[in-house]
């Protein structure tokens, strides 16, 4: 009897239906009746040919991922089994419904026919989550496709559309529809057997290396070597691949296995799984069930065509909802439309959309001047200036003229949203959406929720920063919600370490060597100098106390040196380039002599720990204060929209790799040797003490 397997013959052959829901993960009971069905089936001598297929269900999303340091090699384990399906004496045929992922597609693969539906994606994901393919793909892959393109398809860790999948010779055909798929499997296995096909066909290219240019590895090593950079999961599947060139096909899988377990041993992937399982629990939220109603959003109202507004209004268009856009004044209206237009202009011309597409979605989009045109909105999100009397304005127009439980959103980044809240009648109501810039690219999606907010209302805001194709995150209110209120203590280190010696150069390398994207500096640098000092403004009183808090670029604003926008900020740009300049250097020598502060020579690792330990620090203080709902939220924030490595995990998963007692130590360290500053700032939060005492090593408020 199968549990997770139905099992019928139609005739001459035997249909397998895979049926562990929701995606068919390769844990060990789906193996193991998967190789029981295969045996019955090559044992009946009634049975001529196998279709495996999803039943009802994906076809299938790959090993299961929660299993690996677990039964994921109990037997049979996938490698193996594959193996044995590979070995069949009859023509197998997998008929990829939805999706065939990972080892679902190594599995598709040794089935020696695959026929999928129009919509189905395929592909290997493994390289994402720190890993390659282990079950075969990557030997098998490149005997099917060729080298190259499967070491693109392995490496981009993106599914191929089935048409691609067609090109390539990944799917052998199509079927017309997914409701047609089993059919058509069953007849294209019954073709088969009439024109007496092999049980395995020959591979299309037995020997992938031969096509190769000489070199071909070293030199694309090379090529992607600043692309990879920290990470192993794309070497070990490069040279997986260059074994499958090189090697007979029993060999590459013995190897193959080698470089997966190094991959599965490494912390990148218990990192990069440990946000794949935050991603999921991301959208979880206590109180919030399937059982629980939504609003109906069928029209949107955005506020405010400028940069955030825009952009904000595309991600709508982009899944066919209308969009109403206001602004005040018809100049600032146009010029907002207009750039929304270029900007699908632009993916046009890259071939992501077609002309017909961009007047779909830029008829989606109507401006006005007028409130009344969002009486009849859904949700309207505000994005007009960063300034509580003209949100004030704005919320109280809106409790006006908006229909009863329509949501109010704010895209603020920094200011109070129960005050802004406040503003109307309908506090329940009021949500917070903070997008990320370009808004219409940036995944993150923050979803504030106020201390009145309903929980429909951030139900749906889930739902559809989702639908978007946004990963949204729950944080509560505080000065910054999560990300921006971490960025804080780690770039005052950043600007308190120039004075005490460090170079803006020095301080962003240390960073970006970690697999940062981009140093905080030189991110002050693009965001604009003049930015960040508006950004700062409400914070000034309080921090008085401090008089080197961000001493240098407040001097850089009165200068006007604003950053890359006007050539000069932290920095000096030429073109592209930048350097360290001199007037710079020279100004914290001044700065560091005018506030009484010891220049001398500072060392990466001080760098790397200061900043650091206090974004860690900041992150627990959040975790602990309920700000954040988990530990994963904060490492997907942080990931997601501030270009924190993934294969380091986040900042608190990074954390637990550093020592949460080495990190304490840390903190505890600067508090003693900074004299009044580190008094000041080094303070380790609450919740670090109490882990470290009880031997946690890793942060969770559990
Ligand atoms: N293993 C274990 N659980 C999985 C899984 C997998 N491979 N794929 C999905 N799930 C689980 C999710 O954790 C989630 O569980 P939950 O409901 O308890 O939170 C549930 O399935 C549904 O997943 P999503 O919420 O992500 O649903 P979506 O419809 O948005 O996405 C998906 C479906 C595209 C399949 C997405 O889940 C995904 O990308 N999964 C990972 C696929 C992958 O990486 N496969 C390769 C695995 S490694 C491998 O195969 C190694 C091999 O080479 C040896
Ligand atoms: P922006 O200055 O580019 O655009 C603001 C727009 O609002 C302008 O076009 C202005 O004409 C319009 N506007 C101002 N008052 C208005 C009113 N009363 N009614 C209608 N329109 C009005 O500003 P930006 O950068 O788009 O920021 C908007 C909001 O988004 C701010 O709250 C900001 O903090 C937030 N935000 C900004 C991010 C960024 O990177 N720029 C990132 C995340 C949030």
């Amino acid at each position: 009897m199968y549990t997770l397997i139905d099992y019928s013959l139609d005739n001459e052959l035997a249909l397998i239906g895979l049926s562990r829901a929701p995606v068919n993960a390769l844990g060990l009971t789906l193996r193991q009746e998967l190789q029981a069905a295969f045996r019955q089936a090559s044992s009946d001598p009634a049975v001529k040919a196998l279709v495996v297929y999803g039943r009802g269900l994906p076809f299938c999303a790959g090993a299961d991922i929660a299993e690996f340091g677990g039964a994921a090699f109990d037997a049979p384990a996938l490698p193996q089994l594959l193996i044995e399906l590979a070995g069949s004496s009859k023509p197998m045929v997998a008929a990829i419904g939805g999706l065939a992922l990972g080892g679902g597609l190594e599995l598709a693969m040794a089935c020696g026919y695959r026929i999928s539906e129009p919509k189905a994606r395929l592909g290997f994901p493994e390289i994402t989550l720190g890993l390659l393919p282990g079950a075969g793909g990557t030997q098998r892959l490149p005997r099917l496709i060729g080298a190259e393109a499967a070491l693109e398809t392995i490496l981009a860790g993106q599914p191929l559309h089935a048409e691609r999948a067609l090109e390539l010779g990944l799917a052998d055909h199509l079927a017309d529809s997914a409701d047609e798929l089993l059919d058509a499997a069953r007849a294209y296995a019954r073709e088969l057997l009439q024109a007496g096909a092999p049980a395995q066909p020959a591979y299309p290219h037995a020997e992938p290396g031969v096509a190769l240019p000489d070199n071909f590895f070293v030199d694309y090593t090379a090529k992607k070597s600043g692309q990879w950079k920290g990470q192993l999961a794309p070497h070990l599947a490069l040279e997986a691949v260059r074994i499958a060139c090189e090697q007979p096909l029993d060999v590459g899988l013995a190897r193959e296995q080698e470089l997966f377990l190094e991959a599965m041993d490494s912390p990148q992937f218990q990192a990069l799984r440990h946000l794949f399982f935050a991603e999921r629990e991301a959208g979880k939220v206590p109180g919030i069930d399937a059982s629980l109603p939504l609003r109906p959003i069928g029209k949107v109202a955005v506020i405010g065509a400028g940069t955030m507004g825009g952009g904000i209004a595309m991600n709508f268009a982009n899944i066919g909802m209308p969009v109403v856009l206001l602004e005040q004044k018809r100049e600032a209206l146009d010029r907002g439309l207009a750039q929304i237009r270029k900007n699908y202009e632009i993916s046009a011309k890259r071939g992501k959309l077609t002309q017909e597409q961009v007047e779909q979605r830029m008829a989606l989009l109507a401006g006005t001047l007028d409130y009344a045109d969002l009486a009849d909105a859904d949700l309207v999100i505000e994005a007009v200036f960063e300034s509580m009397e003209v949100k004030r304005q704005v919320f109280v127009t809106l409790d006006e003229i908006c229909k009863p439980g329509a949501i109010l959103a704010t895209n603020t980044s920094t200011l109070d949203v129960d005050q802004i809240a406040a503003f109307t009648r309908r506090p329940q109501d009021v949500i917070g959406l903070h997008f990320f810039s370009p808004a219409n690219v940036m995944r993150l999606l923050e979803v504030v929720r106020g201390k009145e907010t309903a929980l429909d209302v951030l139900a749906t805001a889930l739902k559809l920063g989702k639908q978007i194709g946004k990963l949204p995150v729950v944080s509560g209110v505080c000065y910054g919600f999560i990300g921006n209120r971490m960025l804080e203590p780690y770039a005052r280190e950043a600007h308190r370490l120039l004075l005490e010696g460090a170079t803006p150069a020095q301080i962003d390398r240390v960073l970006t060597d970690l697999g940062l994207n981009m140093g905080v500096l030189s991110m002050y640098d693009l965001v604009g100098i003049d930015v960040g000092y508006l950004i700062r403004t409400p914070l000034r009183e309080a921090l008085a106390c401090d008089p080197s808090y961000y001493r240098l670029a407040d001097e850089l604003y009165a200068l006007g040196r604003y950053g890359q926008k006007t050539g000069r900020g932290m920095y000096i740009y030429e073109g592209r380039e930048r350097h360290d300049d001199p007037e710079v250097l020279a100004m914290a020598e001044r700065l560091a002599a005018e506030l009484g502060i010891q220049r001398r020579v500072i060392s990466d690792q001080e760098i790397h720990d200061r900043c650091l330990f206090m974004l860690i620090n900041e992150g627990i203080q959040i975790l602990d204060e309920g700000i954040a709902l988990r530990a994963g939220d904060i490492d997907l924030v942080w990931t997601c929209g501030y270009g924190f490595p993934t294969w380091l995990g986040g900042p608190l998963h990074y954390a637990g790799q550093l020592g949460l007692d080495h990190v304490l130590a840390g903190i505890n360290q600067y508090r003693a040797l900074l004299g009044a500053y580190g008094e000041q700032w080094f303070k380790p939060a609450a919740l670090l003490e109490q882990l470290v005492a009880a031997g946690k090593t890793r942060i969770s408020k559990d």
